[in-house]
């Protein structure tokens, strides 16, 4: 700490009358140029030390010179109250007197308490001016602080936010704030604020002023910063952020942003829509009261729940039917029932409202996800589907183009997961419990086989085959696997056995998706690979399908879980994109339940 080392070098004077620099350096253990700093500190504080100059030269002190270091001249008590604030201190100009008081507190500590009384000064610092904001060096802080300090009046002359001003003030206090000082000064009798940035003269007059004894310099403060933060910011403004920007405005303080009362995403160049709502009525607890989907209790469920979807949906947008352009509906493929709740309701909400109605294919709906979610695509993408009704791997050539390399032959996956979870009694739907359970299992404690398709389908010639998925047999395989265990006896299955069993009929299912996506991203030179639908959401699948991507130097996209199972927002993207593309469907539009892609 500097004071303990300028109090070292005056008891070296002191005791052995001439030193030289390099001697006090080593003594000190600091360069020559400390040393050097330290003296000028030395003699600034009013100490007589001189420099001999030649070969026997060196430092000493006036003769007889002895200094009282116990003594605090006035300067030098009222610099104390600083010593916690060099900087300020320094602005105020009390540096020289700091220094020589902290040096005579130092002296006056017994010797074994003054390596700790550094301990403050070396662990807490301030640094008063805020992020952005420059210190200020005000001309007459000095001036004004020396009037303060002696209650002398003040005459200055000032900007304030109109004009010039003249006035006689009784600087009463300094508040340094942000790295601006501030008086507080009284006039006429009131008490007013002046920036000392902004005082243009100051001269400092012999007449003398009474402070009023009831002022509290605090409690003045704090009132009137609360009158000039109002009056700081009267406005309010509107500005326009990327997504990016809208992320980076939580780490953005003041005084750039003040409150932010309402923050509303709109779209850009990239991404031309927003998602302002995105509401999902979930069957999955009827479902799971009777093991999976009954199509009549799901299509009547659907006739219960879709005007209050609908309104639901247009109060969190904070829009009115009017404000409408458009309604876009699934057509298919699916249950037919669930499908024509949606299809005539959106039929008669256009034909009410005469608005324009956008035919979507369910899995083009779950392949725009990927865009709603990302953005621009890398294209073309191969881009795999993977719902609890589908299992299929499209090339995305353009925005909206998508071209069928590969499907399943039989089981989707996800019915392969709700199957699996069903004869193991986890209930429904069967992917979450199955994905869940699997990461407390064994991935190769069961051997489960896998059909591997390698020739073409005879219904659909034009396919490669050897891109097509198989889940009937692995669904058998599981079921096979219990069958024998219940033969053995050794049913129900421990907690560990359901997990290891979870987890190598996951690897298996894993492993076959992504090796048909990245062999078709390879195969039709794709330039990213994308997976989306309801399986989608497999903590697996997404950490395997990244690590790939990585390894092989594709951009993988993946929805996000809410954007992955099935919902509304990725219909109004597909439907958005064809309208756009002017597709328009006409009051005979009819739901088809196994629609082509
Ligand atoms: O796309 P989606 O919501 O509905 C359909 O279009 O079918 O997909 C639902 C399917 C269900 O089979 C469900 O078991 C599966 O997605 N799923 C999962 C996971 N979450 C949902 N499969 C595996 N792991 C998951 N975490
Ligand atoms: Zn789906």
């Amino acid at each position: 700490m500097r004071a303990s080392r300028l109090l070292s070098i005056l008891t070296t004077l002191q005791a052995r009358g001439q030193v030289t620099a390099p001697e006090l350096a080593d003594a000190c253990e600091v360069s020559v140029r400390t040393i050097y700093r330290d003296i000028d500190a030395l003699a600034a504080a009013g100490v007589p030390v001189y420099a001999d100059r030649g070969a026997e030269g060196g430092y000493r002190l006036l003769d007889g010179y002895r200094v009282r270091l116990n003594g605090l001249s006035q300067p030098e008590a009222e610099a104390l109250f600083m010593t916690g604030l060099p900087g300020p201190a320094a602005a105020l100009g009390l540096e020289p007197a700091m220094l020589a008081a902290q040096t005579k507190l130092m002296a006056a500590l017994p010797a074994n308490l003054r390596p700790n009384a550094g301990r403050m000064q070396e662990r807490f610092h301030l640094d008063a001016p805020s992020w952005f904001g420059e210190a200020e060096q005000p001309k007459h802080l000095r001036a004004i602080a020396s009037a303060v300090l002696r209650e002398n009046l003040i005459e200055i002359r000032y900007q304030s936010w109109r004009a010039e001003k003249r006035r006689r003030v009784a600087p009463l206090g300094l508040v340094l704030k942000g790295g601006n000082w501030y008086l507080a000064g009284q006039v006429d009798g009131s008490v007013r604020t002046y920036r000392v940035a902004r005082v243009l003269d100051c001269s400092v007059l012999d007449e003398h002023f009474v402070r009023p004894a009831d002022f509290d310099l605090a409690a003045y403060w704090q009132t009137a910063t609360i009158r000039l933060e109002a009056e700081m910011h009267p406005n309010t403004a509107t500005v326009r952020l990327s997504p990016f920007g809208i992320k980076l405005l939580n780490a953005l303080s003041q005084p750039y942003v003040k409150t932010r009362t309402r923050i509303e995403e709109t779209a850009d160049a990239g991404r031309p829509w927003i998602v302002r709502s995105n509401v999902v009525a979930s069957q999955a607890d009827i479902h799971r009261e009777w093991g999976g989907v009954v199509p009549e209790l799901a299509s009547r469920q659907h006739v219960r729940d879709i005007c209050g979807v609908v309104e639901r949906a247009l109060e969190q947008a904070s829009l009115r039917l009017d404000e409408i352009d458009g309604v876009a509906v699934t057509e298919g493929p699916g249950l037919v029932g669930s499908l024509l709740v949606g299809v005539s309701f959106a039929k008669s909400l256009a034909a009410a409202r005469k608005l324009p109605l956008v035919p979507v294919h369910h899995l083009a709906g779950h392949i725009e996800s990927l865009f709603l979610q990302n953005g621009p695509l890398a294209l073309p993408s191969a881009v795999l589907v993977v719902s609890g009704g589908h299992t299929s791997l499209y090339l995305v050539t353009a925005p909206g183009a998508y071209r069928l390399l590969g499907r399943t032959r039989d089981d989707a996956a996800g019915e392969a997961y709700d199957k699996v979870a069903k004869l193991l009694g986890l209930g429904y739907p069967g992917g979450p419990v199955v994905d869940r359970l699997a990461r407390q299992g064994n991935d190769r404690a069961i051997d489960l086989p896998l059909t591997r398709i390698t020739h073409a389908d005879r219904n659909a010639p034009q396919l490669p085959g050897r891109l097509d998925f198989s889940y009937s047999g692995l669904k058998t395989a599981v079921l096979r696997h219990v069958e024998s265990r219940k033969a053995a006896g050794a049913w129900p299955p421990s907690d560990q056995e359901v997990a290891d069993l979870c987890a190598s009929f996951q690897r298996v299912v894993v492993e076959s998706l992504l090796d048909r996506l990245f062999a078709a991203a390879g195969q039709y030179g794709a330039a990213s690979a994308g997976i989306a639908g309801g399986v989608s959401a497999n903590s697996r699948l997404r950490a395997d399908a990244l690590a790939t991507g990585e390894k092989v130097g594709l951009p993988v996209y993946i929805p996000s879980l809410a954007l992955s199972t099935d919902n509304a927002a990725m219909i109004a993207a597909a439907g958005l994109r064809r309208f756009a593309a002017g597709v328009r469907a006409g009051a005979d539009l009819n739901a088809d339940a196994s629609l082509t892609l």
